[in-house]
């Protein structure tokens, strides 16, 4: 693997301004000879005392979700400009629990994505089969039809911008990550679409993350497959420690 991983802990709601903060500061000095990229997703509400404390470090912030629209009337939600405006680089799009928690459609996310790039941030978009949908042998037919509908309407230059977080749900904070074969065959599966749907070059330098119970114990298993770029860690990304042992691997 010849680019650069990418190691990104998605906080998913946990975690105050000053728990970030704290946690940030605590973590840059153990990073410091890492390797891999360093992305970090707080909360909302944690993202303006975060990028301040990631000044001067080689930590980048980001979000977790954002709106399609630029303004109006949608309350509750978030820009891509606000977000933007605030110092984010990235922002996490099409997680499985907006798809399956808060019923995010594949158009949605779509309109989501094309935004971000015109808003300036980098998406992660994260796709993944259901344990139902594993077990109907359905994987392939599912990621397919997720990564197309993604990145539908993008130029080639646009989606070259995009990093693709493989998450299995059924692997999502149960524990039960997959295999590194698994996820290997996954991986060279998603390397091939981006081949077929958009063209060599990009898929070479495509990043693809795994996500799903990503720990310390099993981070350089995956690491040394070959089509595995870094990984998106939730549970394991919420201690410093821990987080720090990760990257350090990666
Ligand atoms: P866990 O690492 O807690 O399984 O969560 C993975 C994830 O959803 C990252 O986005």
């Amino acid at each position: 693997m010849d680019k650069k991983s990418i190691v990104a802990g998605n906080w998913k709601m946990n975690k105050t301004q000053l728990e970030a903060k704290e946690f940030i500061k605590n973590l840059a000095p153990l990073i410091q000879s890492a390797r891999a990229s360093v992305y970090i997703s707080p909360s909302f509400t944690a993202l303006q005392e975060s990028i301040l404390a990631a000044n001067n470090t080689n930590i980048i912030i980001g979000a977790q979700n954002m709106h399609d629209e630029t303004d109006g009337a949608f309350t509750g939600e978030i820009s891509g400009g606000m977000l933007k405006a605030l110092g984010v680089e990235f922002v996490i799009l099409g997680h499985s629990e907006r798809r399956h928690v808060f019923h995010e459609d594949s158009s949605f996310i779509n309109r989501k994505l094309i935004r971000a790039l015109k808003d300036g941030l980098q998406p992660i978009l994260c796709i993944g089969e259901t344990q139902k949908e594993r077990e109907e042998k359905k994987t392939e037919i599912v990621l397919e039809e997720q990564f197309l509908k993604g990145i539908q309407n993008l130029s080639k230059k646009d989606a070259s911008n995009i990093i693709i977080a493989y998450e299995p749900v059924w692997a999502i904070g149960t524990g039960k990550t997959a295999t590194s074969e698994i996820a290997e065959h996954v991986h060279s599966f998603i390397r091939k679409l981006v081949v077929k749907h958009l063209d060599k070059e990009i898929s070479k330098n495509m990043h693809i993350l795994y996500g799903g119970s990503v720990k310390p114990q099993n981070v350089e298993e995956l690491m040394q497959q070959e089509n595995i770029d870094g990984v998106l860690v939730g549970g394991a990304s919420l201690d410093y420690k821990v987080f720090a042992q990760i990257i350090n691997k990666a």
